[in-house]
């Protein structure tokens, strides 16, 4: 079994699938970090050294290796990996079990408040204009996001909550 859990930064991808994995002894990775070990350098060093295009082209590339040799995983993608080139339907062909961790724009915004420092797209707005920022961005990545036939609520809500919703669905 492969589940796939997609959505915004900030969403809680890493943390709900770290738990998730854990509570079904599954393997879990995290995309970004799988990017990071392949390329030695951090997400925000590739974007600063080579640029986005670069990344995406990179990110889609990574996916294909990553989905050819999952078995009994628990896969966090990254915030924008299902919303360029093929990659939702070729994650859409790999497994059944892709889930959208659907937050807010309220909550989204508090959240990444406190850490956009490391992240590339949203490090030089301002709280006023992250707000704004997120509320395009969410509007135009719902096209990719909710092709996901699962959708699981996640404001205000523990992480044990939310990957107890998601077993008692898809697992
Ligand atoms: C991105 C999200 C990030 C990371 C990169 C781009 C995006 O992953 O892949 O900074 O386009 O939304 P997280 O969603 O894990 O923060």
């Amino acid at each position: 079994m492969v589940i796939v859990l997609i959505g915004y930064m900030g969403s809680g991808k890493s943390s709900v699938g770290r738990k998730l994995a854990e509570m079904h002894s599954m393997t879990f990775v995290d995309m970004d970090d799988f990017i990071e070990e392949k390329e030695g350098k951090k997400i925000r060093e590739i974007f600063a050294d080579k640029g986005e295009i670069y990344f995406r082209k990179a990110e889609s590339r990574y996916l294909e290796d990553l989905m050819k040799n999952s078995d009994n995983m628990v896969i966090a993608l990254g915030g924008g990996t299902p919303c360029y080139g093929n990659n939702m339907e070729y994650i859409q062909q790999s497994t059944d079990k892709v889930v959208y961790l659907r937050a807010s724009i309220e909550e989204l915004t508090a959240r990444l408040k406190e850490e956009k420092e490391h992240r590339p797209l949203i490090k030089h707005l301002s709280d006023t204009e992250l707000e704004e920022f997120i509320r395009k961005h969410l509007f135009e990545r719902n096209f990719f996001y909710l092709k996901a036939p699962y959708s699981v609520l996640v404001d205000g809500r523990p992480v044990e909550t939310i990957a107890d919703e998601i077993t008692s669905r898809v697992v």
